[in-house]
This record gives structure tokens, C-alpha cells and sequence, in this order.
């Protein structure tokens, strides 16, 4: 039946297109060199800020981890920016701060929680340090290796370089291992991206930019809450390579309510997706690229792929309940029955999580979330 024969062709283009990306972006790009002159003698300053929002339980550690970094103390300056946390997390920074005092850290307060972007925007409009090169963002529950500073701003010292990010990886709890392959998938396509000119998608456990180009876009825009891919697409919009780097690795505590949270980064994602093109183009930000085929694969692959898949289901329901199709009755068991499959399950999860987050941004921008 024609129904059938549609919804098959839909299904095979779901998932038969990402999968042929990953492995040719796996052979192709991955092994590539970098194309970059790299000198490990580069060591500019550093702004590190870290938004938080009732971190209590991290804030501490985050402090301790990047003091501990293999990079020139004298080097960095660190800016926590908090908005109207109820817990205690300012007390605690004021607490390390006094403890150690020989590394550069500004706590600044906001008053009302107005969300984390418009937070590190004030962060920004604080530096006064003209002399800061780099600044990074970094998530409070986020934990960097000793040399991860060291090896990201090494990349900087290629002037074609705009903004670099790392691998990810989960720790704790008891999903961890899939989540991880799941992580490892992404981290092969983007380190691949990166590697072919940059990648859209950046992590905000560690980003970093070039604090002159985040000046020329106008801050962190915030018609999305991400603070990472956004940036990141928008840097390489104007010519200047966004990578992940693969030599060094940042560490993320698997958390709970891992539903919402996913629905809303994707819907941040989204929202780049969907905005920061024509924005980079109306602030005459936008030269053309080979990021630009990156851009459209990707774009596809969060914008519509996951559509296609949706779909494809509702025409072998139709199929299979309407019309008494054995071929619709057959692929649906059979898709429902793959969902014990882990792997299976978790790229379906990922399509919801994006077909919800587009839903979601008709009627918000989640640039508060909670937490
Ligand atoms: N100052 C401030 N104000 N910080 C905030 C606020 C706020 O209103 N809301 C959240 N934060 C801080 C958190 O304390 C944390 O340090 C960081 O922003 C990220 O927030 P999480 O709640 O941990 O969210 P996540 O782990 O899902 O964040 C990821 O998703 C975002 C996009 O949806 C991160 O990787 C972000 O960097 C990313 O942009
Ligand atoms: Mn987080």
C-alpha cells in the first residue's frame, strides 16, 4: 500500500541519514589533521565566569578545580555571578575567597533571578580588564582535568580560531554507561566538524571565545537561554572556527530530572537553530563559509529529521489501524518492541526531547529554568 511504502521511506531516511553523517565524518574528517598552527607558548589572560543559581553544592569543588589548573594563576580571573540564589551559595564563595586569596576571584550579586544569560551578559559588561583575551563560561556543576584551561587556550594562539570547546562525559549514577556511548556518538561527529571547519554545537561545561568577538556580536544574545551553541554558531558565522577539541575531557554529574532538562536544551538549541543565521546576516556579522555545510546537515538533523520520524509513526498508525495494514501493524510492534534496546531508546528520547522543545518555544524561551 502507498501509505506504507511513504512511511517506510520516511523511516529509512530518519535514521539511515545521521547514521551515514556519523560515518563519514568518522573516516573522513575525525583523522584529519587540525589545519592550525599551534604554539603551546600562548598564554594570554583569562576570564573564567561561572553563573549560578542555588549551587551550594558544587560551588566549592568548582572553585577547587580551577584552582587547581595548570595555567598561570596570575593568569586568570575568575567571576562568580549570582542571581538571588536561596541556598547558601554566595556565603561559600565569600568563604573560599577569603581562604585563598591567591587567585583573582569577583563575586557579583543580581538581585532577582532574571536567568543565566542575561546574568553572564552583566558578568561581561564587568570586565574592565581590557587586556582579557579569552573568556570562558563554565557550568558550576562541571569539572574540568587539570590541563583542560592549559590545552583549550593553546588553540587560541591561531588566529583563525574563534571559540573552542571539549568532550563531555557523565559521572555518577546508575545510566551513566549509556548515556556515555551516547555522549562518545556526539563527540566523534562534532570533534569531526571541528576538524572540517567547527561545529554548531558547543558545551557550556567549557567554552571559550574570543572576548573581542562576543563584543562585535553585541553580548550573549538572548533570543535562546544557551550560552554555548549559540555563541559558537554565531563565531563561526563570522569566519572564525568554533571546535571541540578531543586531548582533554570535562566531566558532568549525571543529575535527576534529566526529562525537562534535556527538552529545554534542546530547545535552546532549537531556537538557534532557527534564529542565529539570520541574525548573524541582519548584523552584518554573516561571511559564507565551509561551516555552512556543516550548518545545513545539522540544521536538518534538529529541525526536521526528528519530524520525519513523527512522521513516519503516524502513517503507520493510520496504516496499521485505519486501513488493517500487516506491514503498519508489523513495523509498529516491531518499533515499540526495539524500544528495550537501549541505543534505539535513547535516540527516540532524543527525537521527543527536540519535536517537545520545538512545541515548547511557540509559547516560551525558557530563559529561566528551574532547578
Ligand atoms: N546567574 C545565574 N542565573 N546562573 C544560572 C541561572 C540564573 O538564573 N540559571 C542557571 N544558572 C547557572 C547554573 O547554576 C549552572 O551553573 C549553569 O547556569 C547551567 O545551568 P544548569 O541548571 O546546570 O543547566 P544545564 O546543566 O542543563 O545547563 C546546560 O544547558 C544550557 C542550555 O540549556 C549548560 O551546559 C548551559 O551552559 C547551557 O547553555
Ligand atoms: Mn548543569
Amino acid at each position: 500500500m502507498i501509505i506504507d511504502i511513504i512511511a517506510v521511506s520516511l523511516a529509512l531516511i530518519h535514521f539511515a541519514f545521521p547514521l551515514a553523517y556519523y560515518f563519514y565524518v568518522k573516516e573522513k574528517w575525525l583523522p584529519r589533521g587540525w589545519g592550525l598552527k599551534i604554539s603551546g607558548a600562548f598564554e594570554p589572560r583569562v576570564t573564567i565566569i561561572i553563573p549560578t543559581y542555588n549551587e551550594e553544592t558544587y560551588i566549592v569543588k568548582k572553585l577547587e578545580n580551577l584552582y587547581r589548573q595548570e595555567y598561570p594563576r596570575d593568569k586568570i580571573h575568575v567571576v562568580v555571578v549570582d542571581s538571588a540564589s536561596t541556598d547558601r551559595t554566595v556565603e561559600k564563595v565569600k568563604e573560599w575567597m577569603s581562604t585563598n586569596r591567591d587567585m583573582k576571584v569577583t563575586l557579583l550579586v543580581e538581585h532577582t533571578r532574571r536567568g543565566m544569560n542575561p546574568a553572564l551578559n552583566y558578568a561581561l559588561s564587568q570586565i574592565s580588564d581590557t587586556s582579557t583575551e579569552i573568556v570562558v563560561f563554565t557550568d558550576a556543576d562541571s569539572f574540568w582535568q587539570p590541563d583542560s584551561l592549559k590545552k583549550v587556550v593553546k588553540y587560541f594562539s591561531d588566529p583563525s580560531v574563534g571559540a573552542v570547546t571539549t568532550n563531555v562525559t557523565y559521572m555518577g549514577g546508575g545510566k551513566v554507561s549509556v548515556e556515555n556511548d551516547y555522549r562518545n556518538f556526539f563527540n566523534i561527529i562534532r570533534v569531526g566538524e571541528s576538524k572540517y571547519y567547527g561545529t554548531p554545537i558547543h558545551n557550556g561545561t567549557l567554552v571559550a571565545y574570543r572576548f573581542d568577538l562576543i563584543k562585535k556580536i553585541g553580548g550573549i544574545p538572548e533570543f535562546t537561554g544557551n550560552n554555548d551553541s549559540t555563541l559558537a554558531s554565531l563565531i563561526s558565522f563570522m569566519g572564525f572556527r568554533s571546535i571541540q577539541i578531543d586531548d582533554t575531557t570535562v566531566v558532568e554529574p549525571l543529575r535527576d530530572g534529566q526529562f525537562y532538562r534535556k527538552v529545554r536544551r534542546a530547545q535552546h538549541l532549537i531556537l538557534s537553530f532557527l534564529i542565529a543565521k539570520r541574525f548573524a546576516k541582519k548584523k552584518g556579522l554573516y561571511v559564507p563559509t565551509p561551516f555552512d555545510l556543516i550548518w545545513n546537515i545539522e540544521w536538518w538533523l534538529h529541525v526536521i529529521n526528528p519530524w520525519i520520524f513523527v512522521s513516519s509513526v503516524i502513517l503507520f498508525l493510520i496504516s496499521a489501524l485505519m486501513y488493517g495494514s500487516a506491514v503498519g501493524l508489523i513495523v509498529t510492534l516491531c518499533g515499540i518492541a526495539l524500544l528495550l534496546f537501549r541505543p534505539y531508546r535513547t535516540w527516540i528520547m532524543h527525537q521527543l526531547y527536540l519535536v517537545l522543545g520545538t512545541l515548547k518555544s511557540l509559547w516560551t524561551k525558557s530563559i529561566v529554568w528551574d532547578k
